[in-house]
């Protein structure tokens, strides 16, 4: 359900339809989409009507998502197409905040499946993100991102540790998950998310491994060109659309 749809240049602020100054940079990141095709794609899947506020400059083209609840806002999040050295057009995913009462009810999959649906005919196949604030660290891993490099996954790897220290987990389920941490395959992070530990349900109500990740920062990668990401992130759509 779409809210409305705003494009900002340094022309100026103006709503659909684009005017012809701003056409050239439109196409420069967005392609053959229309910018009606690309808010139809992003409000997809929500239930929530979406307000699209979109900056189109030469080196990058970003854009602000609103999610509203009648006309209060429930939710916002900015997202960004940039190019690599190589002249790769991949996104950059922003902090998203959703409003407490609505977290937990799959909002961030319906988003994420519309954006990498738009993200496609555009040919992007990698978006990359700053995993943090309070449930970054474990909500990512879930839909196949996983950290950017090995460093970024030994980062994880000290931070799980330095909890692990402060925490009472049994000698066993320890062992199992410095196994993970001491891997060399920053995919490791999907085991750990997965983590359960049944026997630790009290503790932690949301499982062990996302317990452990929750509140972790990492840099992060979803490589659609990997197919044990795509995998990932289609078993996460089948349980969560
Ligand atoms: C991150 C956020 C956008 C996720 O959106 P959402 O639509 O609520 O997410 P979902 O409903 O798909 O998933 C919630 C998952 O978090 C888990 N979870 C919730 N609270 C948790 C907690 N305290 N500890 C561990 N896991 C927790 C749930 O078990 C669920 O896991 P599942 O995917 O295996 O089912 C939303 O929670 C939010 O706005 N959080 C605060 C801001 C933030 O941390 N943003 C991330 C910035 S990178």
């Amino acid at each position: 359900m779409l809210a409305g749809l705003t494009l900002t240049d340094r022309l100026g602020t103006t709503t659909v339809p684009i005017s012809t100054s701003a056409l050239e940079l439109w196409e420069e990141w967005y392609g053959n989409l229309s910018p009606e095709s690309v808010a139809n794609l992003l409000s997809q899947y929500m239930r929530q009507p979406l307000a699209i506020r979109v900056w189109l400059h030469m080196s990058s083209s970003s854009f602000r998502l609103f999610l509203k609840d009648e006309k209060t806002p429930v939710g916002s999040g900015k997202r960004r197409l940039l190019r690599s050295p190589g002249g790769e057009t991949y996104a950059y995913h922003h902090i998203f905040v959703l409003e407490e009462s609505y977290q937990g009810k799959g909002m961030v999959a319906r988003l994420l499946k519309n954006l990498l649906d738009m993200y496609q005919p555009l040919g992007i196949t990698k978006v990359r993100l700053t995993a943090g604030l309070s449930q970054g660290g474990q909500i990512w891993p879930a839909y196949g991102f996983r950290p950017e490099g090995l460093s970024q996954w030994r980062q994880v790897g000290d931070q799980v540790r330095a909890r692990l220290r402060r925490l009472r987990v049994p000698a066993q389920r320890e062992r199992e998950i410095r196994d993970y941490l001491d891997g060399d395959d920053p995919r490791e992070i999907w085991a750990l998310r997965d983590l359960k530990a049944p026997e630790l349900a009290q503790e932690f109500p949301h499982g062990l491994g996302k317990s452990l990740l929750n509140g972790t920062r990492w840099q992060g990668i979803l490589d659609l060109g990997d197919t044990l990401a795509v995998i990932r992130l289609k078993d996460a759509f089948r349980r969560k659309l």
